[in-house]
């Protein structure tokens, strides 16, 4: 959230407005049953969640049908102890307002939200006690307290977006980036999660006796180059805690029912959050190591290990980027635990997006954020795009290649693609929609593709470790329209993997070593536009020389025309005018 006094004090302006309104509503619908409206301010947070466990009817398989769109108290500083904690005032109901991965995109499209933005909302109460018509103020009250969480009804129509967070968050830029982490090993309801100990689950975490070789840290330093930092005396492990299996929780002025033996909704989320963090400021009265960790109210990760028992439909869901004080994640162990959905949480914390193909929401194999194989609690890490997207890693020299780079002459470029293992700079970005990598260059709607070269790697807990065979000593492309920006919620899209042959190859050439991007008309007036032609030369052990090539048309022209008289390959199909068939017909 942004920390400026005006928000806060709109925030504060505003929640006190609605309390008010409440009361009145309370009174009004004594008089005479009706609807009454209330509105709020109330701050987005986007949740995205792994697989589903259960496909949900009438949904297609591998969608993330859990992610969701919640509003949430906003957040204000605690006089008292100088940390950010939601308005206490507050009557925001907590709701949920968008539910799978179509509603929650079209959300985020709709409004340009993201985690953290503040939106003004009006909520219908409907009254569900009809025959309660004695009582004080206070009754009314707590009456309407009770309504609101269950009975407040969004109006649709009525959201405005108030405030976007521009905060600068996690994009690496310079200086290393150190997560604050406590995690929670919870038990409830008769049900006892897998780890008894807090030694049991560091194994996963840390880099210490016994660890895994994936194990969080090792996953941060050899992924993010160094650049994300987890570390132990910032990560602090507690439990198992024994958590209530129903009751009520407060949160703001409202309060809210959960109960745990029956569902995993938005409020035994809260609860478990509350109840865990309550539980844990008490032991952190006797652990000053436990105690600074917790007093850290910016981005501080929370990430909850729970029972398998649960009735939670997700491997793991998590706020997708980390806003505010505390950003969570919920990891189910109805599996055993694999390091890369604990990854692929904390990830989502730290900003990305699922990596997909196609229609499939998971559908990358090259990224944790996608559809990672059972690891072997190995190491798998970032494809390009969100590598970039975070600043972990960037073009070789001369690799960001825009349409001023080429022209028919020199359309081609013959590239060494180091293994993403190797080095930080690792890939090659094409835009051939865009005129220049500076900002305000023209451009036109155009795919933006990322160049990579992957290997599993045979030394411990190396780089891409745990990548899965099939993609050893790979050439990979991916579309992403996305920017390197905090406020960036774009998906990364794999469109081939290749080396020598591309799954997603060109039938025009009967290697397989072609991959053809779709064709967009050259436009000679702006420049841009055209097709992208990738062929692998070759691969080794730790890297892999690609040919990338512009086309400016799908042929070479017909016989006899300008085209065929500049000796050129303008249709990237290897042959020079004189040479290829387009132009000399048999
Ligand atoms: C909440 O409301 C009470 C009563 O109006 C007020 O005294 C208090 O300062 C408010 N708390 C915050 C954090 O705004
Ligand atoms: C607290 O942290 C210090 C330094 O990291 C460490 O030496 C010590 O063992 C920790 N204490 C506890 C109780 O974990
Ligand atoms: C494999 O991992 C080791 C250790 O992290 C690293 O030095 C090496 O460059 C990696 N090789 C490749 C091909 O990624
Ligand atoms: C080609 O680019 C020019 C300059 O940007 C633009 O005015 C024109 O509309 C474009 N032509 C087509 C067919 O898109």
């Amino acid at each position: 959230m942004a920390r400026n006094s005006y928000s806060s004090n709109l925030a504060l302006l505003c929640a006190g407005f609605a309390l008010l309104c409440a009361l009145c509503g309370a009174q009004a619908r004594k008089n005479n049953l009706q609807d009454s409206p209330i509105q709020v301010v109330a701050t987005v947070k986007i949740m995205r969640s792994y697989r589903s466990l259960k496909a949900i009817r009438g949904k297609r398989a591998f969608r993330s049908t859990h992610d969701t769109v919640e509003l949430h108290c906003p957040e204000v500083i605690d006089p008292t102890d100088g940390i950010w904690k939601p308005d206490p005032n507050c009557s925001v109901p907590l709701t949920r307002i968008a539910r799978g991965d179509d509603e929650v995109t079209a959300f985020q499209r709709r409004y340009n939200v993201i985690s953290g933005d503040k939106i003004a909302a009006t909520f219908d109460i409907r009254n569900r006690r009809k025959n309660d018509n004695n009582g004080d103020a206070r009754r009314s009250l707590r009456t309407a307290r009770e309504n609101l969480v269950t009975d407040a009804i969004l109006r649709p129509d009525s959201i405005q977006v108030v405030e976007r967070n521009n905060e600068p968050k996690e994009v690496y830029t310079g200086s290393p980036i150190q997560l604050r982490a406590v995690v929670y090993l919870v038990d409830f309801c008769g049900w006892k999660n897998p780890f008894r100990s807090a030694q049991a689950l560091r194994t996963y975490l840390f880099s210490e006796n016994g660890a895994v070789e994936g194990n969080m840290q090792n996953y941060y330093r050899t992924c993010s180059y160094g650049k994300t930092i987890w570390d132990p005396k910032y990560v602090a492990v507690v439990g198992p805690l024994q958590l209530d299996c129903k009751g009520t929780v407060a949160n703001g002025a409202l309060r809210y029912n959960f109960d745990a033996s029956k569902s995993c909704d938005t409020n035994e989320l809260m609860y478990w959050r509350i109840g865990a963090d309550t539980q844990a400021q008490k032991l952190a009265a006797s652990d000053p190591n436990l105690s600074s960790i917790l007093q850290w109210s910016q981005r501080r990760r929370v990430m909850m290990i729970l029972p398998p028992e649960t009735k939670c439909n997700f491997n793991g869901i998590a706020d997708a980027s980390c806003v505010g004080s505390i950003c969570r994640s919920f990891i189910n162990t109805k599996s055993p635990l694999d390091v890369n959905v604990l990854f692929h949480e904390l990830q989502h914390n730290h900003g990305l997006n699922h990596a997909g193909r196609n229609e499939l929401e998971y559908g990358d194999p090259t990224d944790p954020m996608g559809d990672s194989p059972a690891s072997g609690q190995k190491v798998h890490c970032h494809n390009a795009p969100y590598n970039w997207r975070i600043g972990w890693a960037r073009p070789i020299a001369g690799g960001l290649l825009t349409a001023a780079n080429f022209t028919p002459a020199a359309n081609r470029f013959v590239l060494t693609i180091p293994a993403s293992g190797t080095t930080d700079m690792n890939m090659v970005i094409v835009n051939m929609g865009s005129s220049s990598p500076q900002a305000g260059a023209s451009f036109i709607t155009y795919p933006k593709y990322f160049l990579s070269f992957r290997v599993r790697n045979v030394t411990f807990g190396g780089y891409d470790s745990g990548l899965s065979a099939a993609i050893n000593q790979a050439v990979v492309i991916h579309k992403y329209d996305g920017t390197m920006n905090d406020r960036d919620a774009s998906k990364s899209t794999l469109v081939a993997i290749g080396g020598p042959r591309f799954d997603s190859f060109d039938p025009a050439f009967p290697a397989r070593d072609v991959w053809t991007g779709p064709f967009t008309p050259f436009n000679s007036t702006s420049g841009l536009g055209g097709g992208l032609r990738v062929k692998v030369v070759s691969v080794g052990p730790s890297s892999a020389v690609v040919e990338v090539c512009r086309m400016y048309s799908q042929t070479e022209g017909k016989p006899g025309s300008a085209e065929c008289q500049a000796n050129l390959d303008r249709d990237c199909d290897g042959k020079m005018a004189s040479l290829d068939s387009d132009c000399n017909p048999k």
